[in-house]
């Protein structure tokens, strides 16, 4: 390491001082004096990034409950799976959330605002792959920004972070794939279904 240390400050605070830290202000759970970071924006990015989570689980189960044609089968397989995953995403920031002493926000009222992804239903195949594709685009993007926000100032956050962005560019690259591979635009679904927008 060419860096060398600005002080002849010790790199670890002596043992007395660590253990009386923590006996401080125990009722904050998980949270020490040692976390640096505005608390409050920390759990604000997170509750939005719980919002995204929780949309992302509802379009992709209204995706897979309409997604019944012949050709959709697979398509709708793969809804379901990511619906999953999405809300094992929702877990992972809920439980995190709680271990920063906030409160995850699960209120329906106002979550397509706190959220950074959109709720659409197409009633095409090929547009659903796409709506999902860009809710993907959409989720990378805050995901890496809020990543680059919390840095190594809150490394558990970070890295609970950068696995739920890996699985969110896995998500992507499956839209990608599906889009290639199934449902010419207006192709409906739903045998039988016009192309009836909700
Ligand atoms: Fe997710
Ligand atoms: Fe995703």
């Amino acid at each position: 390491m060419a860096a060398s240390p600005r002080s002849d400050k010790p790199f670890l605070s002596d043992i007395k001082t660590i253990r009386k830290r923590a006996r401080a202000h125990m009722e904050r759970g998980a949270v020490t004096d040692s976390y640096t970071l505005d608390r409050a924006t920390v759990l604000k990015l997170l509750n939005e990034a719980l919002a995204t989570e929780i949309v992302c689980v509802l379009r992709y189960k209204a995706h897979y409950y309409l997604a019944a044609g012949i050709n959709a089968k697979s398509v709708a397989a793969e809804f379901l799976e990511h619906a999953a995953e999405e809300q094992a995403h929702a877990d992972t920031i809920a439980e995190r959330i709680t271990q920063l002493d906030g409160t995850p926000n699960f209120s329906p009222e106002g979550l397509s605002g706190r959220s950074h992804s959109e709720f659409v239903v197409p009633d095409d195949l090929a547009s659903m792959i796409e709506e999902n594709l860009v809710a993907e685009r959409i989720a990378i993007d805050s995901y890496r920004e809020i990543i680059n926000y919390v840095g190594d100032r809150d490394t558990t956050t970070k890295r609970l972070l950068e696995g739920i962005l890996a699985v969110e560019e896995e998500h992507a690259e499956d839209m990608k794939t599906l889009m290639e591979n199934f449902g010419q635009k207006g192709e409906p679904a739903k045998p039988g279904r016009s192309g009836r927008k909700k």
